[in-house]
């Protein structure tokens, strides 16, 4: 079975994410982050502490004053050139994969997603595929909604243990694809197993991370998320990703929780970031258009979107 797994740059900006509201200008040309170390680095001398730093902006080259004494960097000339370093290239990976000038923050905590990394992807069953979940409950309703058709391409994005993943293989049929994208390498060797054993072909498992969906460019034609959006760390990047992916006009679906306060339990108010209309502004922020509701839910809301240009 064809797998696809994230370019482990991603991973380490997955790991260590950028430092937060760093700004970087211009294109890719003009960021690189080429620290020149002077030679020898082991000749750091602490007489030299107060000598002043140079900065080239454009090369991000930090050199001593005194070009003929390099070695006379100090540890703490040292450090900051290394950090500099660190984050500019953190910064310049950013910029380079999604074309950004603006590091985003994260909009929720690591927390949110932690457990799922190392998840028993056979407990989360219990709990994604449990009667009693409306999402669960109404999966049928919910797939005949969204007019899915043979041959279609469809990523499940936070496709957790596969609930809808397995659903929209048999509705796009085997000219069709269903990417099953998960930042949890567990959940996604899980549907792997589980579309060996049904014998589904049709289904491509991604290991992706937080901030994108790494799939190609205008190569599906609708995107899910269940009960996914509000883990998402970095919704603007993601959002970003999530268009890039699709083809013009395609659509996205988005179902997660009503989050009205004073109304809803308070579990919900703690673990959902945003409510119904501010996840609308977000998503028609990022390039799409609103087109109502495919299927009316009573726990959570189900949103259609298209694509904007
Ligand atoms: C509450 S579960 C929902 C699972 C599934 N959609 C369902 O309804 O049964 C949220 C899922 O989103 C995944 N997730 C969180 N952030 C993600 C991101 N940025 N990209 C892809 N998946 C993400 C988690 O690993 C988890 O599997």
């Amino acid at each position: 079975m064809e797998r696809l797994w994230t370019d482990c740059r991603f991973a380490q900006v997955n790991q260590h994410p950028a430092p937060v509201g760093l700004l970087l200008h211009g294109n890719r040309s003009r960021i690189k982050a080429q620290v020149a170390l002077p030679m020898p680095c082991n000749g750091i001398q602490k007489h030299a502490r107060q000598e002043p730093l140079q900065c080239d902006r454009t090369s991000a080259t930090i050199q001593p004053d005194d070009p003929k004494n390099p070695s006379t960097m100090n540890r703490c000339q040292l450090s900051l050139l290394l950090i500099t370093a660190l984050s500019m290239t953190v910064g310049a990976v950013w910029a380079d994969t999604h074309g950004s000038t603006l590091i985003e923050r994260p909009a929720v905590g690591p927390g949110m997603n932690a457990y799922y990394y190392d998840a028993d992807p056979e407990h989360w069953k219990t709990i994604f595929e449990r009667a009693g979940r409306e999402v669960f409950d109404r999966r049928f309703e919910i797939v005949n909604a969204l007019n899915i058709t043979p041959g279609m391409r469809i990523a499940d994005v936070g496709a957790g243990t596969g609930l809808y993943t397995m659903l929209f293989a048999r509705a796009v049929g085997p000219a069709g694809r269903v990417y099953a994208v998960d930042i949890s390498e567990r959940f996604v060797e899980a549907i792997e197993a589980r579309s060996a054993e049904y014998h589904v072909e049709n289904v491509v498992p991604i290991v992706n991370h937080q901030r994108a969906v790494t799939l190609p460019p205008e190569s599906v034609d609708l995107v899910f998320l269940a009960d996914t959006y509000h883990h998402f760390e970095y919704p603007i990047s993601m959002l970003a990703s999530i268009h890039e992916a699709l083809v013009p006009d395609g659509v996205l679906i988005l179902i997660d929780f009503r989050r009205i306060p004073g109304i809803s339990d308070s579990w919900i108010l703690g673990h959902v970031r945003a409510g119904r209309e501010q996840v609308i502004k977000e998503v028609e922020a990022a390039g799409f258009q609103y087109q109502g509701e495919p299927v009316k839910l009573r726990r959570n809301y189900c949103l259609r979107f298209s694509k904007l240009q």
